[in-house]
């Protein structure tokens, strides 16, 4: 019978030898501590991301433990059961999709690579020359965090408070075991964002700066436009979501570009080669290791029935 538990210290520091044996064991893997399976093999994990009638993102269509658990930090969140993208099936996600999307066109996108690759310039200047740096903190973690300012649309000066209120909702969002301040903290977060929104939203009226903010409080498909609460909910994912991911993958990056001088070698010699080795940076050792789905029905992946 297959072994497998990603809680384990040594999962954590280095999960592909476990992965690799996981897959050649038992591939479509049913985990009781999970409570549900584990697909370690390329063609299943395509298939349930593709078959989205089947397959969806919203925890509440869970069974067993997922779904009570998932069901208790959301009574007890401040935020309520108010849907995310990322946790969202029709007809919310295409709902909040479009809305949001209005926001993200290719032309805001390719604006915004010239703010980070400023703000990447500034931060590296500020490192002493010719001595070794700590990565993470003096550039891989602040570096999103100040372009999702930025495409937010945020002063100097509320680029801190946002954040920590994002920071201490999502803490309260993830649930688990919390100090019982932590709630009260969430819902002290969740009143300053939503009047920093209020007044935000009524000092840019009419703004033409085209950030995030302005562009969401004013988009509206079919006569919808997103209520307060989602706007919220969007900015704190937005900042939790986007920085995380983008500090983690960078810094898997430059550790995989160290353990493969060659390859380092090739990058500096020919910068061109720098876009594919990012983008297969985050194939060979991504910072999102979990993609969770639900299946809407008993169905069938990789030749196991799945209930
Ligand atoms: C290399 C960097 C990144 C990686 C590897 C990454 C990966 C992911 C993954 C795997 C998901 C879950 C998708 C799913 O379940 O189907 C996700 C969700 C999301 N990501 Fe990223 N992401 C990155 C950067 C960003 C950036 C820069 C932003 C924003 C500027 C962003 C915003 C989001 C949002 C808003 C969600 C949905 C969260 C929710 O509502 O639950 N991500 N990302």
């Amino acid at each position: 019978m297959a072994f497998f538990n990603p809680f384990r210290p040594s999962y954590v520091q280095d999960p592909y030898p476990a992965l690799a044996r996981l897959r050649a064991d038992d591939p479509v893997f049913r985990s009781r501590e999970l409570d549900g399976w584990v697909l370690t093999r390329h063609a299943d994990c395509a298939y349930v991301l593709r078959e989205q009638a089947l397959f969806g993102n919203d925890p509440t269509t869970a069974s067993g433990g997922m779904r009570a658990h998932v069901e208790d930090a959301r009574a007890k969140s401040p935020l309520g059961s108010a849907p995310t993208l990322g946790a969202a099936d029709p007809p919310i996600h295409p709902r909040l999709r479009g809305l949001i999307g209005r926001a993200f066109t290719p032309r805001m996108v390719e604006d915004e690579r010239a703010v980070a690759a400023e703000v990447a310039g500034t931060l590296l200047d500020e490192v002493p020359a010719g001595q070794p740096f700590e990565f993470m903190s003096h550039l891989a973690e602040p570096l999103p965090v100040i372009v999702i300012s930025d495409l937010l649309g945020l002063d100097d000066d509320e680029r801190g408070p946002v954040r920590a209120w994002a920071q201490a909702l999502v803490r309260v969002i993830a649930g688990g075991e919390l100090p019982p301040d932590a709630y009260r903290e969430g819902e002290a977060a969740k009143a300053a964002l939503l009047d920093f929104l209020r007044s935000y939203t009524e000092r840019h009226a009419g703004d033409t700066s085209k950030k995030v903010i302005s562009i969401l409080v004013e988009a509206e498909a079919q006569g919808d436009r997103l209520s307060l609460d989602e706007l919220l909910l969007f900015t704190v994912f937005l900042y939790t979501a986007g920085s995380g991911p983008t500090a983690y993958m960078l810094g898997n990056a430059l550790a995989a570009l160290l353990a493969h001088p060659a390859a380092l070698e090739a990058v500096r010699t020919d910068r061109s080669l720098l876009r594919s080795a990012l983008e297969e940076s985050l194939r060979w050792d991504s910072a999102t290791q979990v993609l969770l789905r639900f299946a809407h029905e008993d169905c069938e992946v990789g030749g196991r029935k799945i209930t």
